[in-house]
């Protein structure tokens, strides 16, 4: 029998109690729910509006329920539809009356935004230290690949010179942006619904700071229609993870070119790449692809989301009920990309003879050659000129730059001496773009300190 049966005179249909239930996913919430109740009931003691021995023999049931669902000895069932009134009905057969006062001065719909907002606090809590750890793979690595000179690229055209330091160091600006999101995003949401009941609040003399604080939220939520019906954290948050997803996909991007004979900078770990069933030589970047491909899955979420609010009228709506599967959904792929992809980027053999060489083709130190005449008192948009004569001339006779004699510079500009050639080396052209923020060495040592800090303090 339904715990609403009151009101009915049938059953409801079979096809109805399996549309309906959500328990075949929300029951994963059965620690929030469970911490949800037992606030609730602790404060229900305490302001008189259930009696100090309901409130212990409620606390109590509850603690077993949550003991016995870890043991593994609990079944949930759809024909309780839901996470909520699963664990009431458990309650009330275990402790009879008792059990039946846990829900006064509560609906399951402030019920089941105060349960997502604790299970979203407890998520992002672990997704935030696995971006952590991803992040200080990234700054080891930085840190080994000061001098490791690459091609820095604009639209995937060897642009200037850079090290693969300063290039791993741009993926861990993002990551730590992706933590400071989840942060706000955490900070927004810590403000407790329980107490909104259906949508009006209660007439009973709840305490809400109470509730608020006995589950660490902050204060509790301003309005009890928007306490019930607000989904913007959840949004917020999968809008976090498309985000970092989207840095996952251009990372993983990167990597699959990496790796590829026409590259060949990195070559993964044989542990973290995966073979062909006919082509005998392959050895595929399949992980980074596969975290490139469920880039779409998360956005899709996020979609999925925002498009089952759009349009809802206040308050509660049972269509909200499928705000969890993708907010769950998000999680399992986030928390599967990041530690599978951060050990690839561990593993991976660095190719830094591969990379260097590719620096020395393309005239990467271009801007350099003019940046040097510019320095020698030349405008800098004629020193572009002539430069751009000479990277011509270069392509007409196989030359780079730096092979071109000192007597045919001079013809060209009598600016040029034999300090050119230094300075269009590669070392020195990474060394000299010395700006805040640049790729010399004292520059990408800059940035790792910054985020070895960074990383401590958010831990
Ligand atoms: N299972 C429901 C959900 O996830 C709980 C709230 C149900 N409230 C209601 N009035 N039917 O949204």
């Amino acid at each position: 029998m339904k715990l609403w049966s009151g009101r009915f005179q049938k059953e409801t249909d079979a096809l109805v109690n399996d549309f309906n239930s959500s328990i075949a996913f929300d029951s994963r919430m059965y620690a929030e729910d469970i911490a949800g109740s037992i606030a609730h009931a602790t404060m229900l003691g305490e302001c008189g509006i259930i009696s100090p021995e309901d409130q212990a023999l409620i606390v109590q049931g509850l603690s077993e329920i949550l003991a016995d669902i870890e043991a593994g000895k609990i079944e949930f069932t759809a024909d309780n539809e839901d996470i909520h009134m699963n664990v009431e009905a458990l309650l009330t057969a275990r402790i009879g009356d008792a059990g039946k006062r846990l829900h006064t001065a509560r609906s399951r719909n402030d019920q089941v935004a105060v349960d997502l907002r604790l299970y979203l606090r407890k998520e992002i809590a672990a997704i935030k230290g696995m971006i952590l750890d991803f992040e200080a793979v990234l700054v080891n690595k930085a840190e080994s690949n000061q001098s490791t000179v690459m091609p820095g690229y604009t639209h995937l055209q060897r642009a200037q010179p850079i090290t693969l330091a300063q290039h791993l160091l741009a993926y861990g600006a993002m990551l730590k942006r992706d933590v400071t999101r989840l942060e706000d995003c955490a900070e927004r949401m810590n403000e407790c619904p329980l107490g909104s009941g259906a949508l009006a609040g209660t007439t009973h003399p709840i305490n809400r700071e109470r509730t608020a604080s006995l589950l660490g939220f902050c204060a509790p939520t301003a309005n009890s229609l928007d306490g019930v019906s607000d989904r913007d954290y959840a949004i917020e948050f999968l809008s976090c993870m498309s985000i970092l997803m989207m840095h996952l996909s251009r990372f993983a991007e990167e990597i699959i070119a990496w790796c590829s004979w026409e590259f060949k900078f990195v070559e993964l770990d044989d542990a973290y790449s995966t073979g062909s069933s006919i082509m005998p030589q392959k050895k595929n970047p399949d992980v980074a692809e596969l975290v490139r491909g469920k880039t779409g899955r998360v956005y899709g979420d996020l979609i999925s989301l925002l498009t089952v609010m759009k349009s809802l009228p206040l308050a509660y709506n049972k269509d909200m009920q499928e705000d969890k599967e993708p907010v769950f959904d998000a999680i399992d792929t986030v928390k599967m990309c990041l530690p599978v992809f951060s050990a690839m980027i561990d593993t991976m053999k660095i190719l830094p003879e591969n990379m260097r060489a590719a620096a020395n083709r393309g005239f990467i130190n271009a801007t350099d050659c003019a940046d040097y005449l510019a320095k020698k008192g030349m405008p800098f948009r004629d020193a572009y000129k002539i430069t751009g004569q000479l990277v011509y001339a270069c392509t007409q006779s196989g030359r780079t730059l730096e092979e071109i004699p000192l007597n045919e510079l001079r013809a060209i500009s009598p600016l040029f001496d034999a300090d050119v050639y230094e300075a269009l080396s590669m070392d020195a052209c990474v060394a000299q773009r010395s700006s805040y923020g640049g790729p010399s060495p004292a520059e990408t040592s800059r940035q790792i300190a910054m985020l070895r800090k960074f990383i401590e303090d958010h831990k």
